[in-house]
């Protein structure tokens, strides 16, 4: 059982299920978490239904990366005893209390978060947007206020839905006339984005730039022999370039020995060090990093049973934190009860 932990400040976070985790969640959110959990009272949410609101032609995928993401998280040392592991289609108080905000905002408004605006562009919806896209600031509304969180710790992008999140909470206690709801503080991490192995973007699947959290030794090969490096650097003797060149950036992401790494960007800005050289240095360090992730994540995915037992316990402990927050709200607005 878990203590009682009434003076812990809640969090709420979580992961669309729509693939693995890979080293980008790593360095912006995974690891935080993971030194979150001794401190606040962690819920993670594997957030299927909001990965279904672009995926509604694809459930499978959406249902399988409930279990792949579950796995990255129990392979980077989430801890069930502490925070709770919980499914977001398992909730729904979730669903319930998105209908009731769904009031409280309007589709312009909808229509202005720069989140929203931002995915409408790069997926090229335009007017053909599905409706559960549109809205699924809304339902992330319920999910954060369902919690009380006060706690999000998200990324960059996702910082408008926590104002719309708090605009909503304004209107429903506004509405109400008292304070039911609690308003939630967005925790934007410092470190920088992880880009993705081209140095382009940021890492994501979608772009095939990313290294997944259960990468095997080889896959740790090819992607950092891929890596982009100076384009100008083309003999070992050349003097070559550290900035915007990823293996130096995942080498200050990953290499605990930050003399070390100075003293090679000085020898590579020089001359006379080659990319091959430093590429193996990155290899070694990003071995050591995943494998005993990947040797955790295997040791789960070998037991099914635990990783079930473990989500259905955090969806029950959220099941009831989420109903008493709608039992609240239902009676704040006076919602007529055809059953008692
Ligand atoms: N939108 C988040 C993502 O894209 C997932 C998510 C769903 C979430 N509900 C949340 C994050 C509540 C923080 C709080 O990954």
């Amino acid at each position: 059982m878990h203590a009682p932990a009434a003076a812990k400040p809640v969090i709420l976070t979580g992961d669309r299920t729509t693939g693995p985790l890979h080293l980008g969640h790593f360095v912006g959110s995974l690891k935080n978490r993971v030194a979150m959990q001794d401190t606040h009272r962690q819920f993670l949410l594997l957030a299927d239904m909001q990965a279904l609101t672009d995926n509604a032609h694809d459930p499978e995928k959406v249902r399988r990366n409930v279990i792949e993401v579950a796995l990255d998280y129990l392979a980077v040392g989430i801890d069930p005893e502490k925070t709770r592991i919980c499914v977001q289609s398992g909730l729904p108080a979730l669903a319930e209390l998105t209908m009731l905000y769904l009031n409280f905002v309007s589709v312009a408004r909808l229509e202005r978060n720069p989140t929203i605006k931002d995915e409408i562009r790069a997926r090229g919806f335009g007017r053909d947007i599905p409706a559960g896209f549109l809205c699924y600031p809304v339902a992330q509304a319920a999910d954060i206020t369902a919690f009380k969180a006060s706690v999000v710790p998200v990324g960059e992008d996702q910082a408008p839905l926590i104002e719309q999140t708090n605009e909503i909470v304004r209107r429903v206690n506004g509405q109400i006339g008292r304070a039911v709801l609690v308003e939630a503080a967005a925790v934007i991490p410092q470190v920088g984005r992880l880009p993705g192995i081209d140095g382009k973007t940021k890492m994501s699947k979608s772009q095939g730039n990313a290294l997944l959290l259960s990468a095997s030794p080889d896959d740790i090969k090819r992607a950092v022999h891929l890596m982009y490096t100076d384009p100008g650097h083309l003999r070992a003797s050349d003097p070559g370039r550290v900035e915007g060149n990823v293996v130096f950036t995942y080498l200050d992401a990953f290499d605990a020995d930050a003399d070390g790494v100075a003293e090679l960007k000085a020898h590579y800005r020089r001359g006379g060090l080659g990319d091959k050289a430093v590429k193996q240095r990155l290899e070694a360090v990003l071995e050591e990093l995943l494998a005993p992730i990947r040797e955790r994540r295997a040791a789960f995915a070998r037991d099914p049973d635990i990783v079930l037992d473990v989500l259905r316990d955090g969806t029950h402990e959220a099941g009831a934190v989420t109903a008493a927050t709608l039992e609240e709200v239902r009676e704040g607005l006076g919602i007529f009860r055809a059953a008692l």
